[in-house]
């Protein structure tokens, strides 16, 4: 029988092979952050770097009673800014209301966590972000995941799965956040009319940056009363931090009572809470950044089609640099990272294996200039690349 205290060399012989393999599979993380020209960065609007909202941050600071949480919203932590906050981000999402999470993390894992239970079925497709997937996970819903963006395989798989008595619940990200391409929201609202089931969309790369205002993709179609829940995200183009639920007050009182995330979290400081409803109000004004970000993306992904370059369905301000084998993503990277542009691979298991990329999530202070020495850069890298690893998978 193993003793307890030889558990502790089992461990670190376990970590030490994980890492070993990593290394061996091209797929070993670091923390560095590549200089230059930020081309990973999701601070879309370019608001992480405004005076406007820096200066809103230090009058809140100056203005706050309390710079601590001190507690969960339940307890001590309900500071008035953050009612005030949500009530201002609910009129933005178009819902009757909106909770605030201490990040989009926490919102969907609280948000999927508490709403699904075993016997009901989600169905989700096959490119949504890790914490919709932790989320349906620890639910105990039975998970169906459709292939990307496959309405026909969906309406299949709802038709299959109409005899239960649980709940069918479908999940999407509207703009995904490694191909850069949307939802097919219409598809996706018909036939949850057709099948009586209920959608749960997650707005994190669309807040900000499409609709109306910046308002995201549902409240392009006005369909913010037709799903359950929208989850829109602070730390990317609000250049803040945390996640709304937004929906109805009862999904709202749900959440306050059953969502482990909010329950048994600290509040965040409320000046947090006068940065995003400053945030919030320069998103809403950002139309010419918006008009920008559409125009730079275009450019690029029509400059990388022409050379023959593949970006996949982006047709947004996220445009992959699809590559296939790590090594091609790794070689890429690194002659990009040499022209002065900050940009990193993008590896299994983030993405599917053999679909290695960069992913260029481009923000509204990029110029149209670096748009054009980008298209000459990969397009170099793409021919030197193909050449050093002929043999190797490719897109
Ligand atoms: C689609 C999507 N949802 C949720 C999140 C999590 O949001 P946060 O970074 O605020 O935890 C992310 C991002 O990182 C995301 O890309």
């Amino acid at each position: 029988m193993t003793e307890p205290a030889d558990r502790g060399p089992v461990l670190r012989r376990r970590i030490e092979a994980d890492l070993d393999s990593l290394r061996e599979k091209s797929q070993f993380r670091t923390l560095e952050t590549a200089p230059g020209i930020n081309l990973c960065s999701n601070d879309y609007l370019g608001l992480a770097y405004d005076p406007r909202l820096k200066q809103a941050v230090a009058s809140a600071l100056a203005e706050s009673a309390a710079i601590g949480g001190t507690g969960s919203r339940l307890l001590s932590g309900n500071a008035p800014e953050w009612a005030a906050l949500e009530s201002a981000f609910a009129e933005y999402s178009g819902t009757e209301a909106a909770l605030y999470f201490t990040s989009g993390y926490a919102a969907n894992l609280g948000l999927l966590g508490s709403l699904l239970k075993p016997g009901d079925v989600v169905f989700s497709d096959a490119l949504n972000h890790a914490s919709l997937i932790d989320g349906m996970r620890i639910s105990g819903a039975t998970k169906v995941i459709y292939p990307h963006r496959d309405t026909e395989y969906l309406a299949h798989a709802l038709r299959q799965h109409s005899g239960g008595t649980g709940a069918r619940v479908i999940v999407s990200e509207t703009v995904f956040s490694m191909e850069g391409d949307v939802a097919p929201l219409e598809d996706l609202l018909r036939l949850a009319r057709d099948h009586g089931a209920e959608i749960v969309l997650d707005e994190a790369h669309a807040t900000g940056t499409r609709g109306p205002r910046g308002r995201g993709i549902a409240a392009e179609l006005g369909a913010e009363r037709n799903v359950l829940a929208i989850v829109h995200t602070c730390g990317k183009a609000l250049a803040s931090a945390g996640g709304f639920v937004c929906g109805g007050k009862m999904l709202r009182n749900y959440l306050i009572n059953h969502a482990r995330t909010f329950i048994f979290g600290t509040a965040m400081p409320p000046y947090l809470a006068r940065q995003i409803e400053a945030a919030l109000g320069l998103a809403r004004a950002a139309d010419a950044e918006r008009a920008h970000l559409r125009a730079i993306s275009m450019a690029l992904r029509k400059g990388l089609t022409a050379a023959g370059i593949p970006c996949g369905t982006s047709s947004t301000h996220i445009v992959p640099i699809l590559l296939g084998s790590n090594e091609m993503a790794l070689h890429m990277a690194a002659e990009l990272q040499r022209l002065g542009f900050g940009v990193k691979a993008i590896r299994p298991p983030t993405v599917p294996a053999g679909t290695a990329r960069i992913r260029v999530s481009l923000t509204s202070r990029i110029l149209q200039e670096d748009i054009r020495r980008l298209i000459a850069g990969a397009e170099a890298a793409w021919q030197s690349g193909r050449r050093t690893f002929a043999g190797v998978a490719h897109v």
